[in-house]
Order: C-alpha cells, then structure tokens, then sequence
C-alpha cells in the first residue's frame, strides 16, 4: 500500500491562486491539530500512567471546569464561557500503546481554532454571505465578494486512492476494539445492574451485555441507501465484544433514519466510525443539518478546502484520508442490543435500552494515531462549546426558515433543548407566539422544551436580563404556551419516551388584542443627556 505522509501544513497559508482569500486556519490532521494548541500554550501533555476507566474523564471534568487559557470574545455572558481549562494529551495510557486526547475543542479559542474563525460571529457572517448571496453592482462589490465565489467552488470533497488513514490496516481477527483506548466516563455506565433502564421488566431477560467502555468522539459515516446521500453524525457507541458494539442513534437523526432505510430492505448497514481528519470534522458532525445536505460539504466549506475522501477496506463507503482512526463495519438490520446507560450532557444517565448492533471488519489507522474522546456531562464540558458553535453558525440558516429572529441563545443550564431565549422585533399581537410555533416546526429546534420570547431591546446572551423580563413582563395564564410533540430523548421528564409537552413564554411588552392589557409601564432607564453629564463630570465627584 502506497503510504501518504502526513502533511504538517496548516491551512493558513495563502495558496498563489487564491490571494484574495484570507483562508482560515483549521488543520489538516488531528495530530496537526494538537500540535498548534501545543504551540499556542493551550495543551497540557500527561505522562503519568492513567485509567481509562473513570481516571481520565474525572481528569478532564476538572480542567473542563478550570479557567481557559486565552480568553474569549464571543457574545455569551455566562460564567462558563472563560472556562474549558486545556486540552489533555495523556501519553501513558493503562492497556493501550495509544494516547488519548480529550478537551481538545472544549473551549471558545479552541473552538474557534478548528475551525478557522476568529470568532463564531464572524463564521456566521461567512455563513450568512452563503444563505443570502446579494448581486453585486459595482467592480468593488463584485472583488469583495469573489473570495466567497471561489470558496463556494471548493466545497465538495475530492476522491483520492491513498491516505494516512490506512497506513495501518487491521481486518478480521486483527480489527479488535481493545487495541483502541476506550474510555468509561461514569460510575454507572454500561451497568445495567444500577437500575438506569427504560424498562426495567425486561433487564432480566438481558443476557448480552456491554462494556462501559464507549467511543465518544467519533463521526459515524453513513449512506442513504436510495439517494447515496452521505451523512455523519457524532453519536455514542458502546463497545459489547472485540468486534461488536451498540449504536445509540436517536430516532429524529439522520443515522437513524438511514438504518430505518435498510431495516426496510432487510439490507446490512456499511458504517465506518471516524476519528480526527480535518480540524473542522468533529464539528461538522454534531452539526444539525437538515437530511439530504451533506455535512462533508459543509466542512468543506468550514476548511476553506473539500475534505479528501480514501475508499474504505471492507464496506462500500469513503471516509476522510487525513482521520488518525477508521472503524469500519456494518449493522445488523435485525439485531438490537441493550445500550447504557450513560452518564449524558443531560446531568443525568440517560436510561438504558434497545440500540442496534454494529458488527466491525475492520480498524484502520495511521502511524503512531492518536485517539480523541470526550466526556458529556454537567455542564460547561467540552459539548457546551460544540453546542455553541451551532448557535452561532445556524443562527442566519435558522433565519431561513423563521426571519422575525433576531437571535437567540440556548443558555448553559438549559442543556440545548431544554431551553431557548430569542429575541424579536415585535409587529404585531401574538407575534412571539407565531414565532414560537415557527422554532417548534424548525428541525432539530423543533425539540426545544421552553422557549422564552423577548423584545429587541432585550440581551440575550445575558440570562439575568432574560429572566428578569420572562418574570416581571408574563402573567402566567394569558402568556404561556403549551404544545404536544416528539422531544429530546434524552428528556427524562417527558412523560414517554421522545414524546410530551413544550412550553413557550411570551416575556414581551403586551399589546391589545393579547388578552386584557391594562396601560403598559415604561422600563427605567436614565435619559443619554444626564447619563452624558455624569460621564463627563465623574472625576470631579471624587468617586
Ligand atoms: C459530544 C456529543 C455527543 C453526542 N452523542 C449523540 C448520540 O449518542 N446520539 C445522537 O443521536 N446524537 C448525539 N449527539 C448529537 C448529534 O451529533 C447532533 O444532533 C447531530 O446534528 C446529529 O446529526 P444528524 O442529524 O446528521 O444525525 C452528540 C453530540 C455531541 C456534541
């Protein structure tokens, strides 16, 4: 096999061709990747023999919650967006030849270096210049707007025969996940003995058990078996034998549905977990676009560069040349294991229960790889920063589809679905309740549990602004909203199982026409003129 080394480059470099374009600086490979947050003082290198079961993640839950080195300049006012510590490479791993590296995108600068911004604000700039392309008039306009033109030519991934993925190939016997330096994140996981399942009468009957051991950071590759549409989604695995793991899908993902696809067909599901690649891949894959567009394209677009593309060994699918680690293998259409539970980003174990059964062929991997894991769990972790990306980036795609939002901000202790504020120049009576409807019928946003609508003025990303509003701008029973519909389901309240209820708060300044509105109070606020005054005079106060 013809062996393509890895290339150290950084995609910073301004190729001759394309000089008006300032080309961001995701990193080709994960290991490249590492070794910038090296350079930039961001990761921490333990050589100490460590667990994998349990010591690592309790290792990593305490830096995660620890002050981030470089500080942020994103718009969240949350305490924990200076938080995330530094990325961890642990060098001497108990049971495995390779280091596991974890926290690596777990905070705002982190984040912001894998993908090539220098803030989330501005990458969702560059996403609104795609959403919403204006005709340029002038010569100018039409040079400004050339480096999004030639980008937008550069997206699609590119096939290619070699990478250094495959350097090292391991199939049959060989393929065997213990090689792999899987992690245990919780005391309970995998433990079906804790009295964590979905269904407890049916514990009993469970003779196949899993390990508490999963990959966490994994892009699970996926094809549309009647389009060929790919699709990747970060989603959990739980390792049952050598060559056998559980698939943890939620129904409402495009993994899910795509198995849902070959179940119908009585057809084997070809699946290949990824591990690294491009610094922009483990984004993309917790990135909730909707089915049919490809999240390859979309980190293409990310890495200012198409993602190579290598055939894998034994099933009928490509998967990113530069990755550190490939498992291939197919799912039994048939076949469903007893999966969890697990410690998840909820705060809670999300209850065990039935997942299908992924069989592997084949591991394949660089030289020297170096495996990439995370831990979910209570908030700020590393996902909170994942999480935000996506607020950020889809806030011009989400206006796509709902345009009387002005933002939004899925605030830390909601958990993402649990929780959204959005803010909205308001028109007319019940507009925030069309508004709320509208997220309702949006995507993945459709999950949101409680959604808090406020006026313009209103700062979002400030919780004690959003909340003083929500309390002191709502009657409770004239502006509350509750719906039925499928939720998150991670949502252990929910009455059954990714089904219950929604509830929306209208927090705007009242109008007629929305229930009996006695004259509406002004809000304090000191006129600019006195303001002026005393910012000009505020030496001679002697304060
Ligand atoms: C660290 C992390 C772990 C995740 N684990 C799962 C999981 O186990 N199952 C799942 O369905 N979604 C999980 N998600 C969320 C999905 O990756 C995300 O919703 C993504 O948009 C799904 O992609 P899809 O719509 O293409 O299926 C996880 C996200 C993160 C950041």
């Amino acid at each position: 096999m013809a062996v393509q080394p890895s290339s150290p480059k950084c995609w910073n470099a301004t190729p001759p061709s394309l000089t008006l374009i300032k080309m961001p600086t995701t990193t080709e490979t994960f290991s490249d990747f590492l070794s910038l947050l090296d350079r930039e003082g961001e990761l921490s290198k333990i050589s100490a023999p460590v667990d994998p079961k349990l010591e690592i993640a309790a290792i990593a839950d305490r830096v995660g919650k620890s002050p981030a080195p470089h500080p942020h300049n994103e718009l969240d006012r949350s305490p924990a967006a200076s938080l995330g510590g530094k990325a961890l490479l642990f060098q001497n791993v108990t049971g495995s030849d390779i280091p596991v590296a974890i926290n690596t995108f777990g905070s705002y600068w982190r984040i912001n270096q894998a993908l090539g911004t220098k803030s989330l604000s501005e990458l969702a700039e560059r996403v609104q210049a795609l959403v919403k392309p204006e005709i340029p008039t002038t010569l100018m306009e039409k040079m400004k707007k050339l480096p999004d033109l030639l980008k937008l030519g550069t997206f699609p991934p590119k096939s290619v025969r070699t990478g250094i993925c495959q350097q090292v190939i391991l199939e049959g016997d060989k393929a065997d996940l213990n090689r792999l330096p899987l992690i245990q994140c919780w005391p309970f996981d995998g433990d079906l003995d804790s009295g964590q399942v979905f269904d407890p009468a049916t514990c009993s009957k469970i003779t196949e058990r899993g390990s508490g051991r999963y990959i966490t950071f994994g892009g699970v590759f996926t094809k549309n078996p009647e389009t060929g549409d790919r699709n990747i989604g970060m989603y959990r695995v739980q390792q049952f034998a050598p060559r056998k793991c559980a698939m943890h899908w939620h129904i409402h993902h495009d993994g899910a549905r795509h198995f849902r696809l070959y179940q119908k067909r009585n057809e084997k599901m070809p699946l290949a977990i990824v591990l690294g690649g491009e610094s922009v891949l483990p984004y993309a894959a917790t990135a909730p676009l909707p089915p049919g567009i490809e999240e390859l394209l979309f980190a293409g677009f990310l890495n200012g560069r198409g993602i190579d593309l290598v055939p894998c060994r034994t099933i009928p699918l490509e998967v990113p040349a530069n990755a550190e680690i490939v498992i291939e293998g197919y799912v039994d259409p048939q076949e469903k294991l007893m999966e969890g539970p697990f410690g998840d980003h909820t705060g809670f174990y999300s209850l065990a229960d039935y997942f299908p059964a992924f069989y592997i062929t084949a591991i394949t991997h660089r030289k020297n790889p170096i495996y990439p894991t995370t831990i979910v769990g209570k908030a700020p972790m590393e996902d909170y920063f994942l999480g935000k990306a996506t607020e950020r980036i889809f806030l011009p795609l989400l206006r796509t589809l709902v345009p009387d939002i002005l933002d939004y901000s899925l605030p830390i202790f909601g958990v993402f679905h649990n929780c959204v504020f959005v803010k909205i120049h308001k028109e007319y009576p019940y507009h925030a309740r069309r508004v709320m409807h509208a997220i309702w019928g949006a995507g993945q946003m459709s999950l949101s549990k409680f959604i808090i609508v406020v006026d313009d003025h209103v700062n979002v990303h400030d919780e004690q602004d959003v909340l003083f509003h929500l309390f002191s701008n709502c009657d409770p029973q004239r502006d509350t909203e509750i719906v039925h519909g499928p939720v998150d389901i991670l949502d252990h309240a929910s009455p059954d199982l990714a089904a219950g209820s929604k509830m929306g708060f209208d927090a705007t300044v009242k109008w007629p026409g929305e229930g009996k509105v006695r004259p509406w109070p002004k809000e304090l606020e000191m006129d600019q003129k006195t303001k002026d005054l005393v910012k000009r005079r505020w030496t001679e106060y002697g304060l």
